[in-house]
């Protein structure tokens, strides 16, 4: 699948987000390496801090389903500019997905902006250091 059309995805899945309290829809379309589509949306909760973000929710999603190998995660928001996963979203992403998931951002005018997720996470603290 091309990253322009996981793009739409993600823009499409913003529509199913719950954002109760900030307003501020975020949708997540995460590509199976058998290019299937999951996707996420953020949902806030009274007690603000369990709210979960698109990304999360994209991911814990596809994981259940028994989906273990990823190729892209896009995130789309109703910000003008590009929405970047959030530090605890790119913990999750690198513990499901891997280094070197391309993170797919697209913006207001269906722009894109790809990254390996190993760029927005350096340094990281993965599954390696419990072995
Ligand atoms: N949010 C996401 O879903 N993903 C991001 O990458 C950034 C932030 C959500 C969390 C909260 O529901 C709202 O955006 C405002 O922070």
């Amino acid at each position: 699948m091309k990253y322009e059309e996981l793009a739409k995805k993600a823009i499409e899945a913003k529509e199913k987000a719950v954002p109760t309290y900030s307003k501020f829809h975020v949708g997540a379309a995460l590509l199976t390496e058998d290019d299937e589509v999951i996707i996420g949306g953020n949902i806030e909760s009274a007690s603000y801090g369990l709210t979960i973000c698109a990304e999360r929710t994209a991911v814990f999603t596809a994981v259940i389903e028994g989906k273990r190998k990823f190729k892209a995660l896009a995130i789309a928001s109703d910000a003008e500019g590009f929405t970047s996963p959030c530090g605890a979203c790119r913990q999750v992403m690198l513990d499901q997905c891997g280094h070197d998931l391309d993170v797919v951002l697209v913006n207001k005018k269906n722009e894109l902006k790809i990254y390996k997720l190993k760029e927005l996470i350096p340094h990281s603290f993965d599954d390696s250091e419990l072995r």
